[in-house]
């Protein structure tokens, strides 16, 4: 089983990687294989709903998004991790997650998830909300830990003196872990995933 952890932020090495670094190790201490990804700090083209991607399966635009949702399609669980920019998730990670869930929902649908975030001091859960809501509309269970899932800090330093903050990421880890092994059991003991296609057009089309 594997854990794809994705770095929304700019510092390949800060705040956010040292959070996903103690989900990471709580995921590795359970024998579930993981990968820190970080979005690339180029500009990141916004999704232009051009619909293309409907008709050749992926975006139009091949980069980093064409190459992570091929990562995601042999994933299990996913942490997306983002600092707070303004009481809110970073641009790149909101353009990255729009494009990705967009273009490769299918590779999302049914995995478990998880949001986490790193701040100086506020806006960690509003940050959290908006990019939860990728997973509740892509019938993913969504994974939680004993408190919010936020670090705080400027510096890794800093983030390294929350210990609150990173025992909350370690039991985010092990919470996913344990929720992946429910799945695997699942299946082996019959129990099949939903296959809810069915959907109602609304009044507009
Ligand atoms: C443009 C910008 C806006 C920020 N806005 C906030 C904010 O609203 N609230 C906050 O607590 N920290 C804010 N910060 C601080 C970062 O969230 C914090 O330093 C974070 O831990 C950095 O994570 P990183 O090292 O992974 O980049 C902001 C930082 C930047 C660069």
């Amino acid at each position: 089983m594997k854990v794809l952890l994705v770095n929304g932020g700019a510092h390949p090495k800060g705040c956010t990687n040292r959070a996903l670094e103690e989900v990471e190790k709580a995921l590795k201490e359970e024998e579930i294989e993981t990968l820190i990804y970080h979005i690339p700090n180029v500009p990141l083209q916004d999704c232009i709903a051009c619909g293309t991607c409907a008709k050749i399966g992926k975006c139009v635009f091949d980069d980093c998004v064409n190459e992570f949702v091929e990562m995601a399609k042999e994933a299990d669980g996913f942490i997306f991790g983002t600092p707070v920019y303004y009481a809110h998730p970073t641009g790149k990670v909101q353009s990255f997650m729009d494009r990705i869930f967009y273009s490769g929902k299918a590779a999302f649908v049914h995995k478990p998830a998880a949001t986490i975030s790193s701040s100086r001091r506020a806006g960690s859960v509003t940050s959290m909300d908006v990019l939860n809501k990728y997973f509740s509309i892509s019938q993913m269970p969504i994974v939680s830990s004993m408190y919010w899932n936020e670090v705080h800090g400027n510096t890794v330093e800093e983030v390294e003196q929350d210990k609150e903050g990173l025992d909350t990421m370690y039991a985010l880890g092990k919470n996913m872990a344990w929720m992946l092994k429910c799945i695997e059991a699942g299946k082996k003991a019959g129990i099949d995933i939903p296959q809810n296609t069915k959907r109602n057009t609304n009044f507009i089309r």
